[in-house]
């Protein structure tokens, strides 16, 4: 029996994670589950985004499933209250430095890309992003009177870049594998011009390239990486980078796929369980109207399945039943397009199920 941690948080969260838990149960599978909350609703419940008791949940459990958190409502709160810490939390609590995120056009999904269908018919791209470093992480980081400089003496906000070279080399060493098992051709992105984060970045990706002579190593910087992205997607296959960039161009990618409700993600570390989540927020301005598009976290599921727990077949028949769904004609709003089915978040969910 395997036991997953389902944190389904908030907005559209619950509706999005009612489907995958669906597809799930219909597989007959030995899993069992175990509920909790977090973010906004674990806040509001509890005091904080992630209470002591999920960490621990989390790190007993063989994998996690989770949906999405924030609420406008509570973007007030003191950071370290706020709902988006639940994630940054567990990556950190579960050391998840590695982050999947797939990019994949269906090619009945071509029409719904803000993409001309020729760029984007046909994507497949690997996206590895470095989970619990950069400035997301750095310390010092706050709020302060400024010591220097031309507005010495206000007020002023600070992050901390950084990255230790052992950090990106462990990072750098996924995305070379994940090339080996593709096409041999690795972007790595960075802003060398400029950081001396990023210069670290590039030297260290230097350094164990050699370890991977097959693979091509290129470099882009992050503001020509964003403009390939929507310039010519096809030529790029795994790009690895870091937090921050990695964030920033992962909705990129999902917007060439047709919608950023398709798009799920894998997080691993060594030794914890993974996290599987889509790659999209918690859209508190449509919850519970039944418009989300739980595939993102359906394929999250399967990526859970497949590299969680080597279930192979499960996830190619959940991956193939929604590749199915598509290709039928079926929709949720985001997806939509003339002469389709619109199907409510739950409807989606069942049609999938019945699919598979
Ligand atoms: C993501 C999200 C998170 C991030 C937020 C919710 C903290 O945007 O997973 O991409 O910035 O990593
Ligand atoms: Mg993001």
């Amino acid at each position: 029996m395997k036991k997953i941690a389902v944190l389904a948080g908030d907005g559209i969260g619950p509706e999005i994670m009612a489907q995958a838990l669906k597809i799930l149960t219909a597989l007959k599978l030995p899993l069992e589950f175990e509920e909790a909350l977090v973010g906004g609703v674990a806040y509001a419940a509890f005091g904080h985004p992630l209470p002591a008791e999920v960490v621990e949940l989390a790190k007993k459990s063989d994998a996690v499933l989770f949906g999405a958190v924030g609420d406008f409502k509570y973007d007030n709160l003191p950071r370290h209250l706020r709902p988006e810490q639940a994630i940054l939390g567990l990556r950190k609590a579960l050391g998840l430095f590695v982050n999947l995120r797939p990019a994949i056009c269906y090619p009945e999904l071509t029409a719904a890309s803000s993409l001309k269908p020729e760029l984007v018919s046909g994507l497949d791209l690997l996206l590895v992003r470095e989970l619990t470093g950069d400035v997301y992480f750095g310390q010092p980081r706050g709020k302060r009177i400024s010591p220097d400089g031309v507005f010495a003496g206000t007020e002023e906000g600070f992050d901390t870049m950084r990255y230790a070279v052992p950090e990106v080399e462990r990072i750098a060493h996924v995305a070379f594998k994940a090339a080996m098992g593709r096409s041999k051709h690795l972007v790595s992105v960075d802003k060398a011009n400029v950081l001396e984060t990023s210069q670290v970045w590039r030297d260290t990706m230097i350094k164990v390239s050699k370890e991977y002579p097959e693979v091509t190593l290129e470099h882009m910087y992050v503001d020509n990486a964003a403009m390939q992205l929507v310039k010519a997607p096809k030529k790029i296959d795994v790009m690895v980078t870091g937090n921050l960039f990695g964030d920033i161009l992962s909705d990129e990618a999902a917007m060439l796929t047709g919608s950023i409700g398709m798009l799920p993600s894998a997080s691993l570390g060594t030794g914890n369980p993974g996290l599987f989540e889509p790659i999209h927020g918690s859209a508190p301005d449509i919850a519970g109207q039944g418009k989300a598009n739980p595939l993102a976290t359906i394929l999250s599921a399967a990526m859970m399945l497949r590299l969680a727990f080597d279930m192979d077949a499960e996830a190619a028949a959940i991956e193939g039943a929604v590749h199915k769904v598509l290709s039928d004609g079926f929709r949720t709003g985001d997806i939509m397009e003339a002469g389709k089915t619109q199907l409510s978040t739950t409807a989606m969910g069942d049609k999938v199920v019945e699919t598979m």
